[in-house]
């Protein structure tokens, strides 16, 4: 069966989960919300004043109704008219200010969620990035963090208006005639009761939403990527991503069904005791004012309290109260990946790698991906200051394994990695990586100009140092050619350029950072054979003056080198150079025979045909 599996990058190794705990951190919400005291306070202030001036035009209506109009008192009447117009006027001009501050804390806070979350994945080991789909991640960064905004800006404002409300206008009815404010609240339990369940439900239905939003948001990556994009094209597959996508789409919709769903009933009921309130009210309020000549202004006011500012505000909470579960799972889902182990930048006791000469040591590594069997088997060699050291061996054999240790890209289970003598675990991550030089077969350039991508590597390159790099890669007439020169924008992945042209950028790139340590995976494997002999010349451009590890698979680079590492199911199996290695008739002069000899012959053929 194929349904189900999707495109073929479905994850095999499943590293750390971020785990979603249940109990909240109230701490860390307080942390968040920790900077931006002060607005906060002011915004409390703001609640109180608003609220307390809303209270004026109740009273100042039963005034009207009790002794301006019996009275005949015109001056009365246009003050306390005059009253309820200023309040409305003073409390819409807080209720500004009050937006205002809500603005800078909620956009404050997301901010700093958004900058920590980033950065902390930024500092995650590749490990975490090789097993977690990408969306995933996206979602995370973008919707769930948006979530919280809501949160933030919305409902903590909600609640705490409403709080407010809800008790200065409860202590104001008691103190003004508290039968009536008895009548009032009465139902307000019935309206909050059902409120635990219906909270729990929605709790279970939004965090389904999420993981199918997770889901739908990977699909849309992955296939809106462009090598994505190019495997359905060749593969025909549209079809199947239609009905794939839409099956996600349907899902996802049936939850939001369900979620609209359950606050509505919860809603419907609500509103029913909203008409129950006021009934009550009139009813005993009626029987008072017939019975024991309670003032009729009192009535209406309790009933524009209780509509306006009692049930209003306990619906609001109602709903709040459930949008607040679910917005802390939010929260602990974000707080799930900013728990996560991050790589170790500065060990303990960890030193600044002082001038790096260039040594590389391993000694006895063991390693293994997370949950894998052992892919290095005791690994250990030695290569001196400036040497070339070349490895090869079949695919699988853990080549690209051992150039990532060095980087300290992964840790062994056992044994050690050195640099200069210093196990790179004892090392800080940034004068580590910052001596190490490493051109892959993938290379990757950021949408930006050809300058930019360049000064990745050196921020404060001047034109000249570009220059200088580019015609030492081999690619400067190259971008010279180009109508906007170094500005010219190359694409993400640098789609807008061959392979060969991206990897002499990448090399230049690498020229810039001008590393003492010099790691190539296949350079350039994926390239044809004319591009490989400009990048070739570019390579030993590159390689003059620095330890270089070299993962080729051609043999001009390995001929050159001054020492052959042989790899075989993670163990050196053979060592020394090419023509000794040719003498001993091992796997050497098997790979020699089979994966080397041909590309030369017909690399060779080649230029003297073109000659
Ligand atoms: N990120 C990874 N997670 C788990 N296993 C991996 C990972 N990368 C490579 N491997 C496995 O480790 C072994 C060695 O891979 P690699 O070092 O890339 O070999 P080579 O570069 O010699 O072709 C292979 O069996 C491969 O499947
Ligand atoms: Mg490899």
């Amino acid at each position: 069966m194929m349904a189900g599996h999707g495109l073929m990058w479905s994850n095999i190794y499943q590293p750390e989960k971020p785990k979603v705990k249940q109990r909240v951190d109230w701490k860390r919400i307080g942390a968040l919300f920790a900077p931006y005291w002060r607005q906060q306070a002011t915004v409390l202030v703001c609640i109180v004043v608003v609220s307390a001036l809303g209270l004026v035009p109740g009273f100042v209506t039963a005034r009207i109704i009790d002794v301006a109009i019996p009275r005949r008192d015109m001056i009365e009447l246009a003050i306390d008219v005059g009253i309820i117009l200023a309040s409305a006027l003073l409390s819409g001009a807080v209720g500004v200010l009050q937006g205002y501050l809500n603005s800078v804390v909620g956009e404050g806070i997301m901010r700093d969620i958004r900058t920590s979350l980033v950065t902390h994945l930024h500092r995650m080991p590749l490990h975490f990035f090789t097993g977690t789909k990408t969306g995933e991640i996206m979602n995370r960064v973008s919707n769930d963090v948006d979530n919280v905004d809501n949160v933030v800006t919305g409902t903590l404002t909600t609640i705490v208006t409403n709080v407010v409300l809800i008790v200065t206008t409860v202590v104001a009815m008691f103190l003004w005639n508290w039968r009536l404010a008895l009548l009032s609240v009465v139902i307000v339990p019935l309206m909050v009761f059902p409120l635990g369940p219906v909270g729990r439900r929605m709790y279970q239905i939004r965090k389904q939403t999420r993981e199918k939003r997770d889901e739908i948001e990977s699909i849309t990556q992955e296939t809106l990527s462009v090598s994505g994009i190019t495997l359905i094209k060749s593969f025909a597959r549209e079809a199947y991503e239609h009905a794939r996508f839409y099956r996600a789409g349907t899902r996802l919709m049936q939850l939001e069904i369900d979620l609209a769903m359950v606050g509505r009933w919860f809603l419907a009921s609500v509103t029913a005791m909203v008409v129950v309130g006021p009934a009550l009210v009139w009813l005993g309020g009626g029987w008072l004012a017939i019975s024991s000549g309670l003032k009729v202004g009192v009535i209406v006011a309790f009933v524009s309290f209780i509509q306006g500012r009692l049930y209003g505000p306990a619906a609001a909470l109602a709903g709040i109260q459930v949008q607040i579960v679910s917005a802390l799972a939010v929260f602990e889902r974000i707080f799930a990946y900013l728990g996560m182990k991050p790589e170790e930048y500065d060990p303990p006791g960890a030193i600044a790698l002082p001038d790096v000469a260039g040594e590389i040591t391993f000694e006895n590594v063991v390693f293994s991906y997370e949950g894998t069997r052992d892919v290095l088997n005791g690994v250990s060699f030695d290569v001196r200051p400036g040497e070339v050291a070349a490895f090869v061996g079949p695919s699988g054999a853990g080549k690209t394994t051992i150039a990532q240790l060095v980087p300290r890209f992964y840790d062994p289970q056992s044994g050690r990695v050195l640099v200069d003598g210093h196990d790179v675990r004892t090392v800080t991550l940034d004068s580590l990586r910052g001596d190490i030089g490493i051109v892959t077969q993938e290379t990757y350039l950021f949408h930006d100009t050809v300058a930019n991508n360049l000064r990745y590597a050196k921020p404060d390159a001047t034109d000249a140092e570009l220059e200088a790099a580019a015609r030492a890669a081999n690619i400067s007439d190259f971008i010279a050619a180009f109508p906007e020169g170094y500005d010219t924008i190359v694409g993400e992945r640098g789609y807008k350029l061959s392979g060969g042209e991206r990897q002499r950028l990448a090399i230049a790139r690498v020229l810039l950072k001008d590393p003492r340590i010099l790691i190539l995976d296949e350079a350039t494997s994926s390239l044809d054979y004319e591009n490989e002999a400009a990048i070739q010349r570019a390579l030993e451009v590159l390689m003059r003056g620095r330890t270089s590890l070299v993962i080729a698979h051609r043999l001009s680079t390995v001929v050159a080198a001054d020492v052959i590492f042989v790899l075989d199911e993670g163990r050196i199996v053979e060592s020394g150079r090419h023509a000794a290695l040719l003498e001993r008739g091992g796997l050497y002069s098997r790979l020699y025979r089979t994966q080397f000899k041909e590309p030369v012959s017909v690399a060779t053929a080649r230029i003297g045909y073109r000659d």
